[in-house]
C-alpha cells in the first residue's frame, strides 16, 4: 500500500481552504489520502475517514501529528451512525463543516458468473447508498450555515462500464453519478454545490491488476497511462474550492481520453 508520503503532490495548497472544514471518506490510503493531504495543504481542517480506523489514524497522524488540524475517525459508510458520530464530533470539536468528500469505494472485478446476491448488495451500499446516506447526514449541516461544497468520487465505470469494472460496481457508479445530479437540483440555491469527478484508471489500482492487465490499459489510455494521485486530488480541489463555486451536478470527465463526450 502506498504511504502517504509516497503521494507526489507537486503543486499541494494551490486551492485555498484557509477556515474551511472538510470531511473525507476512505481517507485512510490512497486517492482519500491524497485528497485529504490536499485539502489540509491548502488550509482545511480535515476529518480523516475511513472503515480501517488504523489507517485513519495514520493519514492524519502524517497531516498534523498533534491533532489540531486532522482528525482521525472510524467511518464505515454503510453505517448511518457513523456518519452522525463523525458529523457530531467535528461540530463540537470545530464547529463547522463546509466540505463533504465521499470517495470511499470498493473496486470488485468479480467475473459475472461469481457475483453472489450478498456481494452484489454490499458494493450498491459501499459505493453508491453511502453518498445518499452521506448527503442525507451533511446537506443540513451545510444548507444551514449557507455554504457548502460536495464532491462525489465516482468512477468512468459509471459512465460508460470502464476498462475492467465488474457489472455491480459499474451500476453502481452509474447511480452514485445520478444521485450527484439529485442532490445538485435538490440543493441549488442553498449555496451548496454538489459535483462528482469520474476518474478512468488510477494509479492505486495498479496493485490490484496484473502485469498483463496494466500494459492492456495503459494501451487502450490515449494518454498513455494511467492518472497519478495528485491529479484526482487537484480535480476535487478545483470542486471543493469557493473557486469552483459554478460548478453544479457536473460528473467532471477524467479519463486520459479514453470516454469523451
Ligand atoms: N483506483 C482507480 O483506478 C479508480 C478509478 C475510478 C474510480 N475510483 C474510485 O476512487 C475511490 C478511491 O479509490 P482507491 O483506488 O483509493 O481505492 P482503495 O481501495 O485503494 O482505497 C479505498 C479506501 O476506502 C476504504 N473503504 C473501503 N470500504 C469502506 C467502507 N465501507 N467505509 C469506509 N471506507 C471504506 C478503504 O479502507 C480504503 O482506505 C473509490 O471510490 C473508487 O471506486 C478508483
Amino acid at each position: 500500500m502506498p504511504q502517504l508520503d509516497d503521494i507526489r503532490i507537486p503543486e499541494a495548497g494551490s486551492f485555498r481552504f484557509d477556515g474551511r472544514v472538510a470531511i473525507v471518506t476512505g481517507a485512510g490510503k490512497n486517492v482519500g489520502a491524497a485528497i485529504a493531504r490536499e485539502l489540509h495543504a491548502g488550509g482545511a481542517r480535515v476529518a480523516v475517514t475511513d472503515a480501517n480506523a488504523d489507517w485513519a489514524r495514520e493519514t492524519a497522524r502524517a497531516l498534523d501529528p498533534s491533532g489540531a488540524t486532522a482528525l482521525a475517525f472510524e467511518l464505515d459508510v454503510r453505517e448511518v451512525a457513523h456518519f452522525e458520530a463523525a458529523r457530531d464530533a467535528i461540530l463540537a470539536e470545530w464547529g463547522a463543516l463546509d466540505i463533504v468528500v465521499n470517495n470511499a469505494g470498493w473496486a470488485k472485478r468479480t467475473p459475472v458468473e461469481e457475483i453472489t446476491p450478498e456481494e452484489f448488495d454490499a458494493v450498491m451500499q459501499v459505493n453508491m447508498r453511502s453518498v445518499f446516506l452521506s448527503c442525507q447526514c451533511f446537506a443540513p449541516v451545510l444548507t444551514g450555515r449557507g455554504y457548502g461544497r460536495i464532491v462525489n468520487v465516482t468512477s468512468l465505470a459509471g459512465q460508460n462500464g470502464g476498462t475492467v469494472a465488474a457489472p455491480h460496481y459499474a451500476a453502481s457508479k452509474a447511480g452514485a453519478n445520478m444521485l450527484t445530479k439529485y442532490f445538485a437540483r435538490y440543493l441549488a440555491g442553498t449555496g451548496v454545490t454538489v459535483n462528482g469527478v469520474c476518474p478512468g484508471p488510477i494509479d492505486s489500482a495498479k496493485t490490484r491488476l496484473s502485469a498483463e492487465q496494466v500494459a492492456a490499459v495503459e494501451a487502450q489510455v490515449p494518454i498513455g497511462r494511467f492518472m497519478r494521485l495528485d491529479e484526482i486530488a487537484a480535480a476535487v480541489a478545483l470542486l471543493a474550492s469557493d473557486r469552483g463555486g459554478f460548478f453544479m451536478g457536473a460528473t467532471l470527465d477524467m479519463n486520459g481520453g479514453l470516454y469523451m463526450r
